[in-house]
């Protein structure tokens, strides 16, 4: 028999302990989020992926009355920088979630995590991942994979 362990770090900051390149992330993400289509839900989210050539790429969730034809903020967000601007790695993905949910951490869906996993795996470098929730606690992961441990890759399709 082998044990084994996965530890993940991040860090818990105040919008404010932000450098100016992450403020502007959120402030985008979360400038999104108020334009967001979810008129079933009404939760509200933003998601805002920045390029490595600096370009903010903004995405919301967008629903539908035939329930799973909608799509999450992040992966609106993140199809849309690949669907346009293929060659720009993403360097950080911040994502506004507004309601507050201490001690839980304002969370990505699987779904998206997937979606990132692929994205960050292509570019081979990291993204960092910024979740702020309603009060404007950050959270910040060094890289988004971090998220999804053992996630299926296309590795798994050879
Ligand atoms: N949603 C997102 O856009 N991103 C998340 O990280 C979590 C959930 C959306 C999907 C749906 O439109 C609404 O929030 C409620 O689940």
């Amino acid at each position: 028999m082998k044990n084994s362990n996965i530890t993940i770090s991040y860090q818990q900051l105040s919008f404010q302990e932000l450098s100016l390149s992450d403020k502007k992330t959120l402030d985008h993400a979360k400038q999104m989020a108020e334009k967001a289509y979810a008129p079933y839900s009404n939760f509200h989210v933003g998601a805002s992926a920045q390029l490595e050539n600096g370009m903010q790429i903004g995405g919301n969730n967008q629903e539908n009355a035939a329930y799973p034809s909608g799509l999450c903020a992040e992966r609106v967000a993140l199809f849309t920088a690949n669907s346009q601007y293929p060659d720009q790695a993403v360097e950080c993905l911040g994502i506004y979630l507004p309601a507050v949910f201490n001690p839980t951490i304002p969370s990505p869906c699987g779904a998206c995590r997937q979606v990132i996993c692929e994205i960050r795996i292509a570019q081979d470098k990291p993204i960092r991942l910024l979740l702020m929730n309603g009060d404007n606690t950050v959270w910040l992961f060094n890289d988004a994979n971090d998220l999804l441990p053992f996630s299926f890759t296309s590795d798994h399709l050879k």
